[in-house]
């Protein structure tokens, strides 16, 4: 990844900021309120054109001349309406601004954090520039690095004791998910399970310990799952299993990742093959988890962290997994596999298993792009978020809001558990019946937690964009990487 721009904070006049841009914020309709009243200074000096339909609608970028002043330009950008202000307004604000800006600024300032004078204001600005500067460009032999190198948040004199943590959180938290984007975005021919396996050795910080279970090691510990997946693969299947351990932690939890390399769906193979190539990204969960192990000890998190990632490929090579094979998980459970499709809950079903085997875990977290369906039922904005635990859920709810990650809780509904049953196994992978398939996929999962405190995350929804949105870039997002560091540094304790 392209190294994004420095973030400074200062309470210096606008007049005195030497850059090459501006950026203004602008509520819709109306030129005035906190922060745009310089607006009102820069649209009078600045070369308006008359003709311009700039509404102050939510990102949208109107770019002036400022002849006479120390600014190159200025940039005003659309906060929406004032009553639906908010961190997430201000934070996408801030994406779709610095990355209008981006071909042709290198140093920025912004009056975005003075619209709303909170540290979190300050920190959802800083996320949004940093985030909105970020683009895949690992696999160009023509990249240039990112233009801007520095970027400027006037701040009020009240803020400036926190501001200079808050930014520097902003950046953590946005170097993270910029970690998971760059694994999403790259392509599937460059990282099968190993190659994924290797960069979690190679470039996890040294606080983390890294142990790698190769095939011959999973078929020892019974990891049945992971290894019926990947036989239709030429490539073979690994579990990461990562360890963050703070001195006195308050807490210990575990998350868990879906790492499909890619997924054709195996001998159930994906129709039509247009949807495909979105799939170089069902790995999604596992980079989620990859980036906010980047995150834990620069964060100085209080809570020990084990982390597994579920690497495999999902191809329907000759020895491949056929549908009604009958495979055994981790816990010993046997399932059928009417769908090779229905990959996912295969390869978490290990991982999970392992999670819960451990007393010392407080709770499990998971995260994957497991199922079509929870977009279909909540869109491709929002995670779906299904629990065992009424605490941990709305932790996590809460913790997604403070990141301004849509969440939304979708039920375990137990009428449909018998779905699950099989003629011939302990469980079918896919369920009888065709209804509510986020939450049968859901189910299956719970049944590798024994009881565990636990929550599943199904980002199929917002791994991946189509477009630029704010920002949020197009292909790998990283959504979920900053609900979860949010979670980790709100943990005081009280989940024991
Ligand atoms: N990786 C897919 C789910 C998915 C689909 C994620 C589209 C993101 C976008 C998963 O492995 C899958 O194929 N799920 C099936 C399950 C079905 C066979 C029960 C699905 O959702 O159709
Ligand atoms: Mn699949
Ligand atoms: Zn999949």
């Amino acid at each position: 990844m392209a190294e994004l721009p420095a973030v400074h904070v200062t309470t210096d006049a606008i007049g005195d900021l030497d850059v090459d841009a501006l950026i203004v914020p602008v509520f819709r309709g109306a030129i005035e309120g906190p922060g745009t009243d310089v607006a009102l200074r820069a649209l009078q000096l600045a070369d308006v054109p008359r003709d311009h339909d700039f509404r102050g609608k939510l990102g949208e970028v109107l770019h002036l001349a400022a002849p006479g002043q120390p600014w190159g330009r200025v940039t005003l950008v659309g906060l929406g309406r004032m009553d639906q202000l908010s961190s997430e307004t201000l934070r996408r604000a801030a994406g779709s601004a610095i990355r209008s800006v981006l071909p042709r600024a290198r140093t920025v300032a912004t009056t975005l954090a003075l619209v709303e004078s909170s540290i979190e204001a300050v920190r959802a600005v800083a996320e949004g520039l940093l985030l909105g500067a970020y683009r895949y460009d690992d696999a160009r032999s023509d990249a240039d690095p990112i233009a801007v190198t520095d970027m400027t948040l006037v701040v009020p004199s009240s803020l400036v004791d926190g501001a200079d943590t808050a930014v520097a959180r902003a950046r953590i938290h946005a170097d993270a998910q910029c970690a998971a984007r760059d694994i999403v975005s790259s392509p599937p021919n460059r990282r099968g399970p190993v190659e994924i396996a290797d960069l979690a050795v190679e470039q996890l910080p040294d606080a983390i310990d890294v142990e790698v279970w190769d095939e011959d090691r999973l078929e020892e510990e019974g990891c049945g799952g992971l290894l019926a997946v990947a036989r239709g693969s030429a490539r073979p299947p690994r579990l990461v299993r990562l360890r963050y351990q703070p001195t006195d932690p308050v807490a210990c939890v575990s998350l868990i990742g879906k790492g499909i390399t890619f997924d054709t769906g195996g001998i159930s193979l994906k129709r039509p093959s247009s949807i495909m190539e979105s799939m170089k990204g069902d790995l999604g969960g596992a980079a989620v988890v990859f980036g906010v192990f980047t995150a834990l000890a620069e964060l100085g998190i209080p809570v020990e962290v084990r982390g597994e990632l579920c690497l495999a490929e999902n191809m329907p090579g000759a020895d491949a997994q056929r549908p009604s094979d009958v495979i055994r998980m981790r816990n010993g459970m046997t399932v059928e596999v009417m769908n090779t499709d229905a990959e996912g809950r295969l390869v978490m079903a290990d991982g999970l298993a392992l999670a819960a085997e451990d007393d010392d875990v407080d709770a499990i977290v998971d995260v994957a792009t497991l199922t079509g369906a929870a977009f279909r039922a909540i869109g491709k904005r929002a995670s779906a978020i299904f629990a065992n635990d009424d605490d941990l859920l709305r932790q996590l709810l809460s913790a997604a809001d403070a990141a301004g990650e849509a969440a939304w809780h979708l039920p375990l509904w137990e009428d449909l558990r018998e779905n699950l049953e099989s003629d011939v196994a302990d469980l079918d992978n896919l369920g009888r019946g065709d209804e509510a398939g986020a939450t049968m996929a859901a189910l299956f999962l719970r049944e590798f937690v024994d009881g565990t405190p636990w929550a599943h995350l199904d980002i199929a929804g917002p791994f991946w964009q189509d477009e630029d949105r704010y920002h949020l870039p197009r292909h790998g997002t990283g959504v979920a990487v900053r609900t979860l560091l949010r979670w980790l540094e709100a943990a005081d304790g009280s989940q024991r």
